[in-house]
């Protein structure tokens, strides 16, 4: 079921009124519907049912500590790609034999922490990072476990700042080198090797390169198996795009059959990092309209929510679904929706019909994923608050900031 539906010309979340959330909270606000995040989660976990597999939420969409502990009682795992994420997936109740830990620059504490706790494994990202890995196992005592994350040098057909998979892309290590590096890990005794590790991009609408992706991996699976190194798990990170407008993404079910199409007959754990597919379209940010404003040529709707609050519509050109929360009746004119932010890229939506007064609400869809967690500080806003609803239940999950909390970490010179 769509979380934000019309009920009496009002739009809610689960049984909820927008407009009593905005009373509560006060606006800009994000909010968050627990049965979409649970369905989303349980779209991949039925699909893989029945197959070993581990399902490890990216931290990096949502990383609010009451939608960690949601995924982590479901029995979710993480993929992290910082000592933070770590941490917050702990305080929040994660199992660390859960957790994955990606990214290209990864420090020696964040290492040494991951060793510690006794992660799942290390996704590692190139031969100077296999070395360092192995040198701070030996001086911890420990032996890290390691899938190398390989680029297999497809296009993922996306927007080219989320896109990971061609060879210019500062990702992973090229499928090419990665057999011999394989054979120098497999000589380390700080390192077990466990499995491989492959993500290609981020909002693909297509299956294509996934399986173009998927060939390519599971070649070097072959030679390395026939060579003595056998890999018991694939991650195949995340990626599976969502439908912020008229885009008509794979289902969770329809992307793994064709990735178990694929695995058929083989021994290995299928491991998922999917972070936008399980809370993208489970959020909605929440803003009220400050005024009105003409110009030649423009109408412009300037509301209290910017792109420090939401960046994807700046840093993407995003176009997320905008809803007026009471719809008026009347005669639509166009809108560019702005926020506050001293940035002429400083828009949450272009070109959008409505019926508008000051102090009317919007609705911005789809902002469940890369919404808060890339939120800032610019411009001197506090962040916003996040609620989650779950029935006619409303929870604040965190509180918005206060002024005073902008300079809390600020020194003057003696
Ligand atoms: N695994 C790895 C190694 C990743 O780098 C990412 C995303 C994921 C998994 C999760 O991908 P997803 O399933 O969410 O597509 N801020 C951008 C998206 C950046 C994605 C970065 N990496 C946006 O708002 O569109």
């Amino acid at each position: 079921a769509e979380p934000f539906t019309y009920h009496n010309g009002q739009l809610h979340v689960e049984q909820v009124a927008l407009t009593a959330i905005a009373a509560e909270f006060d606006t800009p606000c994000y909010v968050y519907s627990r049965a979409a995040i649970e369905q989303q989660w349980l779209a991949f976990d039925s699909a893989l049912a029945g197959q070993p597999r581990l399902i490890c939420f990216a931290v990096k969409a949502n990383s609010n500590l009451a939608v960690l502990n949601l995924l982590a009682r479901l029995g979710a795992g993480f993929d992290i790609v910082s000592v933070g994420e770590l941490e917050r997936v702990l305080a929040a109740g994660g199992n660390p034999q859960r957790i994955v830990f990606s990214g290209v620059g990864k420090r020696e504490d964040e290492l040494r922490r991951a060793l510690e706790v006794g992660i799942r494994c290390f996704n590692v990202e190139s031969a100077a990072e296999l070395d360092q890995l192995a040198a701070v196992a030996a001086r911890c005592g420990k032996i890290a476990p390691i899938a190398l994350r390989v680029n297999p040098d497809v296009d993922a057909g996306t927007h080219p700042y989320i896109a990971t998979g061609l060879a210019q892309s500062k990702f992973g290590i090229d499928i090419a080198s990665a057999e011999q590096l394989y054979h120098h890990a497999a000589a380390l005794p700080q390192l077990s090797v466990c499995g491989i590790d492959c993500h290609i991009g981020s909002q693909l609408m297509d299956l294509t390169p996934f399986i173009a992706a998927l060939t390519r991996v599971l070649l070097l699976v072959d030679r390395l198996s026939a060579a003595g190194i056998a890999l018991r798990h694939l991650d195949f990170g995340g990626g599976l795009g969502v439908c912020y407008t008229t885009e008509h993404p794979p289902t969770p079910a329809e992307y793994v059959a064709a990735l178990q199409y694929q695995l058929r007959g083989r021994d290995l754990e299928l491991m998922l990092e999917p972070g936008r597919a399980i809370v993208a379209t489970a959020g909605a940010l929440l803003t009220r309209v400050e005024l009105l404003k003409s110009t030649p040529g423009h109408h412009f709707a300037v509301v209290d929510a910017a792109m420090n609050d939401l960046l994807r519509p700046a840093l993407y050109h995003a176009v997320q679904d905008i809803l007026p929360v009471t719809p008026r009746s009347g005669q639509p004119i166009s809108y560019d929706i702005v926020g506050p932010v001293c940035e002429s890229g400083d828009f949450l939506g272009k070109h959008r019909a409505f019926v508008l007064q000051a102090g009317d609400l919007l609705a911005i869809l789809g902002s469940g994923a890369y919404g808060f967690s890339m939120s800032s500080n610019y411009n001197s806003r506090p962040r916003v608050a996040e609620v989650m609803v779950d029935g006619d239940q409303v929870h604040l999950i965190r509180r918005r900031e206060t002024i005073a909390d902008l300079f809390a970490h600020e020194l003057l010179l003696p």
